[in-house]
């Protein structure tokens, strides 16, 4: 898949298939992961990948925008970001690798920050050296967003069941020098 199709498609996905993703596609995405840049080479970054029986009080500890009633179309699989080194700021780099990744093999995918991490790391014995920072939901997508180009505001919301994502215009974001 050429990059600015993946860049300019890959849409946030929180209704998804009840298709389950195999683990080779998961350890690609996490492989490709480990191509992005980082801060003095340090690599503070790993990943654990949820795809078992735990997946469901995994999903009890995420909060999807979107307004879904996610009873069905819940993802099949995560991969939780964790961090060696707290100062870094080399999650988002990595993370994009993932998520494009997991696009150009037509898998959906849904980036989440508001997360409990407190019961994330309980649930998974996650030591205290390791800083929880995101996760990522994957899955076979069920929903297609669509993009409107906007000057405001930028709240994502449903029309008829279509996710609409606003997307601020190139002009309004490149400032030149006077
Ligand atoms: C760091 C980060 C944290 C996010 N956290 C959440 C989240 O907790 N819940 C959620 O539903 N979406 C979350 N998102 C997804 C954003 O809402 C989404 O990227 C944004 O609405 C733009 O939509 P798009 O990804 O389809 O372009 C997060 C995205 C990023 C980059």
């Amino acid at each position: 898949m050429n990059l600015k199709k993946a860049i300019e498609k890959r849409r946030s996905i929180r209704l998804f298939r009840k298709k389950e993703v195999s683990e080779k596609i998961l350890r690609h995405c996490i492989d490709q992961a480990r191509y992005a840049p980082s801060a003095n080479n340090k690599q503070p970054l790993e990943y654990l990948i949820v795809n078992n029986k735990k997946k469901d009080e995994l999903f009890r500890c995420l909060t999807f925008g979107g307004e879904i009633d996610n009873k069905e179309g819940r993802p099949s699989a995560y991969i939780v970001v964790l961090d060696k080194n707290d100062k870094d700021i080399d999650v988002g780099l990595a993370v994009q690798n993932i998520v494009l990744t997991a696009f150009s093999q037509k898998l959906g995918s849904c980036i989440l920050g508001a997360i409990d991490r407190e019961k994330i790391r309980d649930l998974f014995n996650i030591p205290s050296n390791l800083k929880i920072k995101l996760v990522i939901a994957l899955g076979y997508p069920a929903e297609k967003p669509v993009i409107e180009e906007t000057e405001g505001p930028l709240e994502y919301k449903r029309k008829n069941g279509v996710l609409i994502v606003p997307k601020r215009k190139l002009k309004d974001i490149i400032r030149y020098e006077k």
